[in-house]
């Protein structure tokens, strides 16, 4: 009787610890990794350990992003927002990405504005343009 109760405890309290330790890597999955990312050097505005533009979120990229393959392979891609969104689902459903939690959307906001379409970006409206008449050839004979 009192053996039997015993393993009960035994059990129970296993089964706890089972849960908790199950519980916590549940937890540790869904957070968000280090994101703690260290400015370097940045040459011509471009991060010197990784090439991305040093501008705007890109500590967060610079933190979340080449930890599984080179920056490059971010550098050399162009996106819409929406296909940077997929590029991210695609991973975190195939390639083990981490959920990004509340830094998804500066990511992508990030991802969106300094690797955007070439053809679709806009060009820059033309600035000091020194307008000049053009010079009447009309034959005069
Ligand atoms: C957990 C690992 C992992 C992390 C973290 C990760 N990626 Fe990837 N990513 C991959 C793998 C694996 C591939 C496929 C690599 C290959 O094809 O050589 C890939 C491919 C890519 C590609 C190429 C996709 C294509 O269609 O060619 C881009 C762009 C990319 N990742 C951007 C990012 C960005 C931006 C982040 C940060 C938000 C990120 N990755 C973080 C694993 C990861």
């Amino acid at each position: 009787m009192i053996s039997a109760n015993f393993r009960a405890v035994l059990i129970l309290i296993s089964g706890l610890v089972i849960a908790l330790t199950i519980g916590n890597c549940t937890a540790d999955e869904s957070e968000p990794r280090p994101t703690d990312a260290k400015p370097s050097r940045i040459v011509d505005g471009l991060d010197m350990d990784t090439g991305l533009v040093a501008e705007g979120e890109y500590l967060l990229v610079k933190g979340n992003c080449i930890a599984c393959h080179s920056a490059k392979l971010v550098t050399q891609n162009r996106a819409t927002r929406e296909g940077w969104s997929q590029m991210l689902d695609w991973m975190q459903e195939k390639q083990g990405l981490w959920d990004l939690g509340p830094h998804r959307e500066p990511i992508l906001d990030y991802l969106a504005t300094y690797y955007a379409p070439e053809e679709s970006g806009r060009r820059p409206p033309l600035q000091d343009i020194e307008w000049y008449r053009l010079e009447d050839e009309s034959p005069t004979d």
